[in-house]
């Protein structure tokens, strides 16, 4: 969905822009988005919590490159990125890096793949900047905190709005699993409260470009289980700021425990269900 003229919507972007510190994170997906994209023939191949979860070394090689240059930039600034980056801030400030959110997709040279940059509130965790990179789908996803969300594709530039749709039953969902066979297990289980009660399922594979495409109304909602900060904060803020809700169950900030996505109308209903089906407990 677009908002606004398409002068307003260049002005707001010019301003957005402007802001030093989303001009630094858009500039820095880009380079590694850049790199990433110039993938070579083979891959080094690592895997983490179970046998299909996978790093590469282009994974690595990525934020090294995103962790160097927010080093060199902004030294007092604090880092947290998956593939291990950890500094404590001294200015109250903190990157949180994905630098490729859905792996599996890049690995199989599918293009529904990103490089997710946030820069928010140590304490709190509110989103200050999110940028969201997706260099073969050709789009680039940015929001400031109280300056809207925006999306640059082919050199089109659009103000982002969440869905108007006000039905769980007629909501296009994304979706995610885990790697642990046990969780994904428990999460199949929740589908078969879920199908019955919505338009359909997409699992799309990255957890940042969901949120994005809630953001966009591409998708009416988006809910997941286990979900690192590096995962979700750039795109969490990126609905925020199309003016849709995130949050967890029970009254709780969305987090591991589940995140939930949507305008706020479909929330709530989406949220009940999860609550009663205990989504966010066990595996
Ligand atoms: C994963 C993706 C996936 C989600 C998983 C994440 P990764 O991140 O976001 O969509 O379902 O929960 O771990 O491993 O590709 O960075
Ligand atoms: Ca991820
Ligand atoms: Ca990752």
């Amino acid at each position: 969905m677009t908002l606004a003229n398409s002068n307003d919507v260049e002005i707001n972007f010019a301003k957005l822009m402007s802001d030093p510190d989303v001009l630094f994170a858009v500039e820095l997906a880009q380079r590694a988005g850049q790199l990433l994209a110039d993938r070579p023939e083979t891959l080094a191949i690592e895997t983490k919590t179970s046998d299909t979860d996978v790093v590469t070394h282009m994974d690595q090689m990525a934020e090294e490159l995103i962790v160097s240059a927010i080093e060199l930039g902004k030294p007092d600034d604090g880092l947290l990125g998956e593939e291990g980056a950890h500094k404590i801030s001294k200015s109250g400030r903190q990157w949180v890096i994905d630098p490729i959110d859905g792996t599996i997709n890049y690995l199989y040279e599918l293009p529904h793949w990103c490089v997710s940059i946030a820069l928010v509130e140590e304490e709190t965790q509110a989103g200050i900047v999110g940028v969201v990179y997706a260099p073969k789908l050709d789009s680039l996803f940015v929001a400031r905190s109280g300056l809207g969300a925006f999306r640059k594709s082919a050199n089109r530039i659009t103000q982002l709005a969440v869905s108007s749709e006000t039905r769980l039953s007629h909501s296009l969902l994304g979706t995610g699993f885990g790697y642990s066979a046990k969780r994904r297990a428990h999460q199949a289980e929740i589908l078969t409260h879920i199908l019955p009660n919505v338009r359909d399922i997409r699992r799309l594979g990255s957890c940042a470009l969901d949120l994005c495409l809630v953001a966009a109304a591409e998708l009416d909602a988006y809910f997941e289980r286990g979900v690192k900060p590096w995962d979700h904060s750039a795109g969490s803020l990126i609905v925020q700021e199309a003016n849709g809700q995130v949050s967890g169950l029970r009254g709780h900030l969305a987090g591991e425990e589940m995140i939930v996505a949507a305008n706020k109308t479909v929330l709530p209903e989406l949220v009940a269900i999860l609550e009663l089906q205990n989504a966010d407990k066990g595996d």
